[in-house]
């Protein structure tokens, strides 16, 4: 029997309109770029920025992986996003916000411009922020969060967004690492018609020594919080005095835009730098190519902008092409899983980009939903995070999409700052759980870890990157070493190192891509990337653990859950397990925020090392899983612990 997947083939009539429309013209790009990959680079370049002065240079690999792209030019991105736009759609809904309780803002391009140079000036002329100076934005998801990005990329700040959902330490960790001197939050939002609070996390995070000197508090819910004086100011009493007219900072291609924490296989999360011109180049460029998004379109992206699915698919690249971008700041399943739909028939959404922990969960509660609205806008669908299963994947193409939409499978990461694998709606047959195909201009290949080679049909290889692309990571914040260590140190090709993802995949028989997961230590808990190290290094903050080992297991909604092993210093016996329980989950809200809490925990009296002492997670993982251990465990220090932690799960 074959085990050959099902291949969907777009629709006709919209690929007749499609920015690239059939699987010709996507080999003729891709031709094209590995001819002449600068020649590509360059005209794409050319034709989409607006230059304040040209580059000289495409690429400048002499100090690699170090790299420069567009070396020589100047450009401002939030003009790139806004200014350039506002001939030709002035008028034109450039945010469409839809509040918790169902409140909409529609921001015109015009308005845009207006409440980010009032911002802009505010930075600049009350908080003397300069260019290169750090600014930590912990907003929740309303217009002032994209404001407050744009308005840091106006006057060349750069920003550091930390998503709404983390601790106060873990902000602190990033506040620090950055030594960032203003952050920009708001009181509170709202969520299932309830305010919640962002601020008091701020305020503990400035606790004690900081680099911060001025917080700006966007008031939103209009909360009461405490005010610090002198050091808290209200955006909305100072905004309206502020000039609506701020010349952009004239920044250089190679100057950062942005960092953005984002978590490893080992130690402290990491600064993932993005520089301006390559990364804006490719947010435009993937948001025309992967979502086909027409002047009329209407675009919606559900993810926070506190990830960089919304850095580059909520903000920058919707605008920099001058879309229309939704944005939302409620929970998709609220006041029940019709919501999302209810907003597709509001504003006609045109392309729906979401997570497949999201899809999993709309279709659990509402599979007949989507039925019960007017779908009839929607033409493209897309996911993004993590591996999309078929269930998930059927009921998405089946009932949201009506078999008529395309599904765009979206493999990308932090890192690639954009889309780097993923089909063309109008070109690309697609097959579920699939990525399918490298964008034209990147060089995407699932490598043989030990040779470099290219692997073979259905031999399981590492996902990388063969050549730099304009929208790749520029450092770790900070951390030369670790950039390199991180991404450059595990493939080499040709005797060149070349930059992995750390993801797992493999090519089917047809050359389609699909990505297995990750392969290192990290795990995706609903599209979020944790690292064990770090959920483990908060655990080992309570006192009476010993040891303890953090590894994913697989989760019906979340795509995986956090299993924990944990040895206590003493066992006063199950009583007590509850107990501590709780105070360790505690601590992991504390260090890091709810979602790093565990989806289980259990207590072991040791666990399985070799005798050099490292741990064996992949016993661990099979145990969690309730899968056999078939890992020769002879080499362990201790054998006979596998049996008794297998039966502790149980
Ligand atoms: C990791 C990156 C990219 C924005 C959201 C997450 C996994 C991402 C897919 C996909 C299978 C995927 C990978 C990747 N991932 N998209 N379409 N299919 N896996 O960004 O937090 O940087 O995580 O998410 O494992 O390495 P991130």
């Amino acid at each position: 029997m074959s085990d050959k997947k099902p291949v969907f083939k777009p629709n006709k009539e919209f690929a007749k309109n499609a920015n690239i429309k059939n699987m010709c013209e996507y080999h003729d790009l891709q031709d094209k770029a590995m001819e002449d990959y600068e020649g590509f680079w360059g005209d794409a370049a050319k034709e989409k920025i607006d230059w304040i002065e040209p580059f000289t240079n495409v690429l400048d690999e002499s100090h690699a992986p170090f790299v420069k792209w567009f070396d020589g030019g100047k450009l401002n991105v939030s003009a790139q996003c806004i200014d350039r736009h506002l001939d030709s759609r002035k008028n034109k809904a450039a945010i469409i916000f839809e509040g918790d309780r169902g409140d909409i803002q529609t921001i015109t391009y015009l308005d845009l411009y207006k409440h980010v140079n009032r911002f802009a000036n505010l930075l600049k002329e009350d908080f003397h922020v300069k260019k290169g100076d750090r600014v930590v934005i912990y907003m929740p998801m309303i217009p002032e969060a994209a404001y407050a990005m744009l308005a840091c990329a106006r006057i060349g700040a750069i920003h550091s967004i930390v998503f709404g959902g983390f601790s106060s330490e873990a902000l602190r960790d990033r506040i620090e690492d950055a030594e960032a001197k203003v952050v920009i939050t708001a009181d509170g939002a709202f969520r299932k018609e309830k305010p919640y609070m962002l601020k008091p996390v701020v305020d503990a995070a400035l606790e004690g020594k900081t680099p911060v000197e001025k917080v700006i508090v966007v008031q939103r819910n209009h909360e009461d919080v405490e005010w610090v004086a002198g050091r808290d100011y209200s955006y909305n009493e100072m905004i309206e005095r502020k000039s609506s007219k701020c010349e952009p900072e004239v920044m250089d291609s190679e100057d950062p835009l942005f960092l953005l924490y984002t978590s490893g296989s080992t130690g402290k999360p990491k600064g993932v730098q993005h520089n301006s011109a390559g990364y804006i180049l490719w947010a435009q460029m993937t948001m025309e190519w992967v979502f086909d998004v027409k002047e009329n379109d209407t675009y919606w992206c559900t993810a926070d902008v506190g990830w960089i699915t919304g850095h580059t698919y909520i903000v920058y690249g919707p605008l920099a092409m001058g879309a229309t971008t939704v944005m939302f700041e409620g929970v998709i399943t609220f006041p029940d899983a019709g919501r999302p739909w209810s907003m597709v028939e509001n504003h006609r959404i045109n392309q729906f980009y979401t997570a497949p922990t999201a899809i999993r969960v709309l279709h659990k509660m509402g599979e007949h939903e989507p039925a019960k609205y007017d779908m009839s806008s929607l033409k493209v669908l897309g996911t993004v995070g993590e591996p999309i299963d078929p269930p998930a994947w059927k009921w998405y193409y089946e009932e949201v999409g009506q078999s008529r939409c395309s599904i765009v499978d979206t493999y990308w990461q932090t890192e690639t700052g954009g889309h780097v694998i993923s089909p063309l709606p109008g070109a690309t047959p697609i097959k579920p759980g699939c990525a399918t195909f490298p964008l034209p201009g990147i060089m995407a290949e699932i490598l043989d870890p030990a040779t470099g080679e290219k692997v073979e049909v259905g031999e399981k290889g590492y996902m990388c990157i063969t050549k730099p692309w304009p929208a790749q990571i520029r450092g770790v914040w900070g951390d030369e070493e670790r950039y390199v260590k991180s991404y450059f140190g595990d493939v080499e090709k040709d005797g060149k190192p070349v930059y992995f993802t750390g993801d797992g995949a493999v090519y089917d028989e047809d050359g389609y891509i699909t990505i297995t997961g990750r392969t290192d230590d990290v795990i995706n808990v609903s599209g979020h990337r944790m690292g064990t190290a770090e959920v483990e290094a908060a655990i080992k903050k309570h006192s009476n653990v010993a040891e303890v080992a953090v590894v994913g297991k697989p989760h019906p909604l979340k795509g995986e859950g956090i299993f924990a092993y944990i040895v206590l210093k003493s066992d006063d016996g199950i009583a007590d397990e509850v107990e501590e329980v709780k105070a360790i989950n505690n601590i992991i809200k504390k260090e890091i925020g709810n979602i790093a809490l565990c989806d289980d925990m259990v207590f072991v009296s040791g666990l399985p090392k070799t005798r050099s002492g490292k741990i064996m997670r992949r016993i661990l993982r099979s145990i969690a899983k309730n899968e056999e251990v078939t890992q020769d465990i002879s080499t362990l220090e201790d054998p006979s612990i596998v049996e008794k932690i297998a039966a502790m799960v149980k």
